[in-house]
């Protein structure tokens, strides 16, 4: 009986959540929730060669059912006329949305490099509504096993059960897969830069892309981020010009490299760019940037010295090195944000309450 490699995974990405799931065997797949079929189609077709099934659903459908099936027939062989399907698999997940009524409970996980136990071990000592995966989580993706690093932490530290948003690290744009990435994530028709809307809350996933000029030579001619950056600044001009952010109680960034924080040569890259960006997210009330990529704790509050540009917002880096892993709890009621820094063993890295204005 074929069965699925991981529990799925329920990516957030603007009004929907994007659910992704692999199987051992190649064939057709599907979401049921509430009575109504969701399909992994394109084009009148199912899509039945693939082991990795992208389904979209609404927002609000999920959140209402708070349950839904994730379904999956083996394809045999897709002969012109009548095709030999196999086994059919039908697997129920309980599913929790956020609460707009309820503090917003984030853990964000970053910097993970390949390794999943401490990930793991972090998800477990703290409830929380929404996982942030950060980036850097393979420490390349070379083979197929490195593109399910993020499977697998997802579906140890969630089961499928809570919504996750996937924000890109320069790390995972190294290796002979990283080009397949974007199509296994929730993306906004295949950016890995886009918007989520969750109850009470705004988010935007920023893409830095690489940490050093196109030009350096240990990616070889592999990458164009600066054509892309340049993209991404108009994409968020957009963003910042329908509005959508202007209702919610809780506005955030996440971005994998904490581009408003001061960097030495040769990771001092794009600062108009990045100056831009921070220009926007101000106007846009951001409160929060969530970022990793250090290896370092830091809060950095707006004039912190650190900081290379205007940033009105506080830029939080949660990330450690991956053999001394690091989560970050973040906790945002309407009074506070709650911050908790902690290994994996439990042992408390730091702690803070920064009131909101
Ligand atoms: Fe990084």
């Amino acid at each position: 009986m074929t069965t699925l490699r991981f529990h799925p995974t329920v990516f957030s990405v603007k009004d929907t959540y994007q659910i992704i799931f692999l199987t051992e065997k190649p064939g057709m797949g599907w979401v049921e929730i509430g009575g109504q079929k969701y399909l992994d189609a394109q084009n009148g077709l199912m899509r039945w060669t693939d082991e990795m099934h992208r389904v979209t659903v609404p927002r609000a459908a999920l959140d209402e059912a708070k349950e839904y099936a994730v379904c999956f027939q083996e394809m045999e062989d897709r002969k012109p006329y009548y095709p030999v399907h196999g086994d059919t698999v039908r697997r129920r997940y309980a599913f929790t949305p956020l609460n707009a009524d309820a503090p917003v409970r984030i853990l964000y996980l970053s910097d993970t490099h390949g390794k999943c136990d401490g990930p793991v071990a972090c998800a477990k000592q703290r409830e929380f509504d929404l996982l942030i995966m950060g980036g850097d989580i393979a420490d390349h993706n070379s083979t197929k096993q490195d593109l399910w690093v993020l499977f697998k932490i997802c579906s140890e530290a969630v089961r499928g059960e809570k919504p996750v948003v996937f924000s890109r690290g320069n790390h995972d744009t190294r290796g002979r897969m990283a080009e397949y990435l974007p199509g296994m994530i929730g993306t906004d028709n295949g950016n890995t830069y886009f918007t989520f809307e969750l109850p009470g809350v705004f988010g935007l996933v920023l893409d830095a892309g690489e940490d050093k000029r196109d030009s350096c030579r240990e990616y070889g001619g592999t990458t164009c981020f600066e054509l892309f950056r340049r993209e991404e600044t108009a994409w968020l001009e957009s963003v910042k010009n329908e509005g959508r952010w202007k209702d919610a109680p809780v506005r955030i960034a996440v971005c994998h490299i904490p581009f408003t924080m001061r960097q030495q040569p040769p990771f001092d890259i794009e600062q108009d760019i990045y100056a831009r960006w921070s220009e926007l997210l101000n106007e846009m009330g951001v409160e929060y940037l969530i970022s990793g990529h250090m290896h370092q704790l830091h809060i950095l509050r707006p004039g912190d010295e650190q900081l290379w540009n205007d940033a009105q917002f506080i830029t939080l880096v949660g990330s450690e090195t991956p053999q001394e892993f690091v989560g970050a709890h973040y906790t945002i009621s309407p009074d506070a944000l709650h911050l908790v820094f902690a290994h994996y063993s439990g042992e408390i890295r730091m702690k803070e309450e920064i009131l909101r204005k």
